[in-house]
């Protein structure tokens, strides 16, 4: 049974020394800041739905558009600030320690930037790229690549065009370190063994929809010490049947009076 609850209701959260909380971000969380969601854009950009642009098969026939969606979401990224939502997870890291775990499908830096120190990206990063020749070692965590530009290279330019985005010694491109659809996310090994050992598991602003994170909640419920599950978003997701409690409201007013 899910319980509704409206943010005047919303008491703190109380955690004891035994909790480890899980927390899993979606685009709803950095909505307040002015990045629009997925939803919220019927999944199109530019008359493009998402899914042919973020693909191997979109980089393999239109690189140029696929540098040009990439391009125009870093400069929005860059110019959004972090907002009360991120900050009030970046106290709940603060306060727990490593008994706090922050997993994120965003590809944006506003955790970071809030002060989040450990932050999970299973989808990638809009700041970081990597040799596309570059082969996945430890569970997509590291690449090796032949022409020895190894690990994902921060990058803070926008690269307006795909002729000034810079090559590696062997000639390869550089692509958008982003787990494109069909492709496995980031870490999934480490965020089940995180996942597992929980003992509450919160999602904020995500619609539920797109998997495997869509999934976590199951995974998390099927766990035998039965950790407490609740969903932050203004919404029911498409999986709120999973969890024990939904705070129906924006992040920004819900998560600080769950925090405290
Ligand atoms: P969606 O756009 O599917 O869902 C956004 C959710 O945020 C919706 O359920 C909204 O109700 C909720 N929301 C909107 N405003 C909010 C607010 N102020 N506070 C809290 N919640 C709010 O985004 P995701 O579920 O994150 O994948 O999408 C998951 C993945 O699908 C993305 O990571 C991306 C996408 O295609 C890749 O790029 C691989």
């Amino acid at each position: 049974m899910t319980e509704l609850i409206e943010p005047k209701h919303i008491a703190p959260l109380e955690l004891t020394n035994e909790d480890r909380v899980f927390v899993l971000t979606g685009a709803g969380v950095s909505a307040e800041s002015g990045l629009r969601t997925f939803r919220d854009s019927d999944g199109l950009w530019e008359q493009h739905r998402v899914e042919d642009v973020a693909t191997p098969e979109a980089w393999a026939r239109d690189p140029e558009l696929v540098w040009r969606f990439y391009s125009l979401r870093r400069e929005q990224a860059a110019k959004a600030e972090p907002n009360a939502a991120h900050h009030a997870l970046a106290q709940l890291e603060q306060k727990l320690g490593e008994r706090f775990y922050l997993c994120t499908q965003n590809v944006d830096d506003l955790h970071e930037r809030a002060g989040n120190k450990r932050v999970h990206h299973m989808h990638g990063m809009l700041f970081l790229s990597r040799c596309e020749q570059g082969s996945s070692q430890n569970d997509g965590l590291r690449y090796h690549c032949p022409c020895g530009r190894d690990d994902p290279q921060a990058d803070a330019k926008s690269y307006p065009d795909l002729a000034s985005v810079p090559r590696c010694t062997d000639g390869g491109r550089l692509r958008p370190h982003i787990c494109w659809f069909g492709e496995v996310p980031f870490g999934m090994n480490q965020i089940i063994g995180e996942l597992s050992r929980c003992t509450v598991f919160i999602t904020i602003g995500s619609s539920g929809s797109v998997y495997p994170a869509a999934g976590f909640v199951r995974h998390a419920r099927g766990l035998p010490h039965n950790p407490k599950r609740i969903y932050i978003g203004p919404e029911p997701p498409d999986n709120a049947h999973e969890f024990n409690q939904i705070l129906q409201g924006p992040a920004t007013e819900t998560l600080p009076r769950l925090v405290g």
